[in-house]
């Protein structure tokens, strides 16, 4: 295949990336929290009931905000009944799953889960069927130093200092007509506002997200979201994306050219937030939390049938859906002008890297892109310019065969290329206009025996990263050879 050249400059400069883009949901969704981080009858519970295997490979991922305690169950949760003594707390019908929802784990053990794991704690309140009171009384409960009622709830539950959770949700995908509590538009924005207010008026610090169109797909796209913004103004600090993507069709090139796709919506979304600043003629403007995103499409199990811990939505992930995590990531890399906040959904279980079965765990394959992408994220998204050979996906469009970002960090370059082309390995060219390449730090590459190869309990390796030295370095700029389906990142040092 012809030679693809990433040109890039170190004065083009997207912006910083932001940290957060490295987010994540966990859901009291099927065995997400149960089962998945929390499980004291496990073998490798430690003594608080965490689960050291899977907290050990979460580490690796280094994950920041994580979004808590959904998705659609925050729609329907009480975060009053998930404090307190534990043989308190209420057992609950849960309805967005259709599950029996314990309350053993709740605000403080989400807590105390993120300190041990260094993440950003980032709420999502219940605007389905809680009020826009209780949501400002959980801030109070969590963010207020003792002396008032709810502050002190959490004082007498053992937390002295306050938890200082500085990101919230203002509901989730509201617009979905399955969410409970669903209501259209100027609704929800009614609703948004009044808890916004209230929140703030409470912590002045904290910084709030509001529910934008959960799909591309939604009659009301960009217009539910030009309502809402609009409507609560300056109180909307970011407005939430959504996309789980899928290869219904079973037609991989025109899957993996699904990064046109994203892009479209993060530049979509973003002139709204715009429009409306301008419309307002504001000075500040809503970013962008893609606080949901993901690859789902093959397990649709979403009824609990009144079970504890149900086995949901437990996608088994291939090298084919790994690519498109990350093209994902590149995607939130190029636009990280605007892009603030993403959060890969879910973490264990739940559409997930992660799988447990019994004491075993098992990484999937969309697991090594996201720890090839975070390990290497400190930095400013750089614009890349692509010139090499594309091809056309039947619903997608044209497509470079490599997709690409880089992140430029002092004098270490950071280019992630991901070979789209099923049979053909392919010859990259990177150079920098204004510097030369001096040096290659540990490369490494993503790839398995075929698009469809997957990771099992029983042969757990067929999909994992690897260390990469086909990087050959010649006049200060460098080539790489790419496998066929394969994923790279190319750490770089520059003269
Ligand atoms: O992540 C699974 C579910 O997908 C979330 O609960 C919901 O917000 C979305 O529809």
């Amino acid at each position: 295949m012809e030679t693809t050249t990433i040109e890039l400059h170190s004065g083009f400069q997207v912006g910083p990336v932001d940290p957060r883009i490295f987010g994540g949901v966990l859901e009291h969704m099927g065995r997400a929290v149960y089962s998945g981080v929390y499980d004291p009858d496990c073998a490798h519970a430690d003594a608080e009931g965490f689960r050291t295997d899977v907290l050990q490979a979460l580490r690796r991922l280094d994950m920041t905000a994580m979004r808590y305690p959904g998705g659609n169950f925050a729609s329907g949760y009480h975060w009053m009944d998930g404090i307190g003594p534990r043989e308190q707390r209420p057992v609950v019908r849960e309805l967005a799953w259709q599950s029996i929802e314990p309350n053993q784990f709740g605000t403080d053990e989400y807590i105390g889960l993120c300190r041990k794991m260094n993440w950003t704690p980032m709420l999502t309140v219940n605007l389905g069927t809680g009020t826009p009171e209780e949501a400002r009384n959980w801030v109070e409960y969590c963010n207020c130093p003792a002396g008032t009622k709810y502050a002190d709830w959490r004082v007498a539950n053992g937390n002295a200092d306050p938890h200082g959770v500085r990101l919230w949700c203002l509901g989730n995908e509201m617009d979905g007509p399955w969410q409970l509590g669903h209501v259209p538009a100027d609704e929800y924005a009614i609703r948004a506002q009044q808890a916004a207010k209230m929140m703030k008026d409470v912590d002045r610090s904290i910084e709030l997200v509001v529910c934008g169109s959960c799909s591309i797909d939604m009659p009301t796209y960009l217009e539910w979201d030009r309502q809402v913004l609009e409507y609560v103004g300056d109180l909307a600090d970011y407005v939430s994306l959504h996309r789980y993507v899928g290869n219904r069709d079973d037609d991989t090139p025109d899957f993996l050219a699904i990064t046109n796709s994203i892009d479209r919506q993060i530049e979509e979304m973003d002139a709204v937030c715009r429009f409306i600043q301008a419309k307002r003629r504001n000075k500040k403007r809503a970013y962008l939390c893609f606080d949901e995103w993901n690859v789902w499409y093959k397990n649709m199990q979403m009824d609990g049938a009144g079970k504890f811990a149900p086995h949901l939505i437990e996608e088994v992930y291939n090298l084919e859906d790994a690519l498109v995590v990350a093209g994902f990531l590149n995607s939130f890399i190029r636009h990280a002008d605007v892009l603030k906040i993403a959060n890969i959904a879910q973490i264990v279980n739940v559409i997930a890297p992660i799988l447990t079965r019994g004491d075993e765990m098992l990484v999937q394959s969309i697991f090594y892109p996201f720890e090839m992408f975070s390990r290497r994220r400190d930095g400013i998204s750089l614009q890349p310019v692509v010139q090499g050979p594309t091809y056309e996906g039947r619903t997608n469009g044209q497509a470079h065969y490599i997709d690409t970002s880089a992140i430029l960090n002092g004098r270490q370059l950071s280019v992630f290329a991901t070979n789209r082309n099923l049979a053909e390995p392919a010859t990259v060219h990177v150079r920098l206009a204004d510097c030369s390449i001096a040096g290659l730090d540990s490369a490494e590459v993503l790839t398995g025996p075929d698009a469809k190869a997957a990771n099992s309990f029983e042969q757990p390796e067929v999909v994992c990263s690897r260390p990469f030295t086909d990087v050959r370095l010649a006049d200060g700029q460098a080539t790489a050879e790419l496998p066929p389906v394969s994923a790279a990142a190319i750490p770089f040092r520059l003269a």
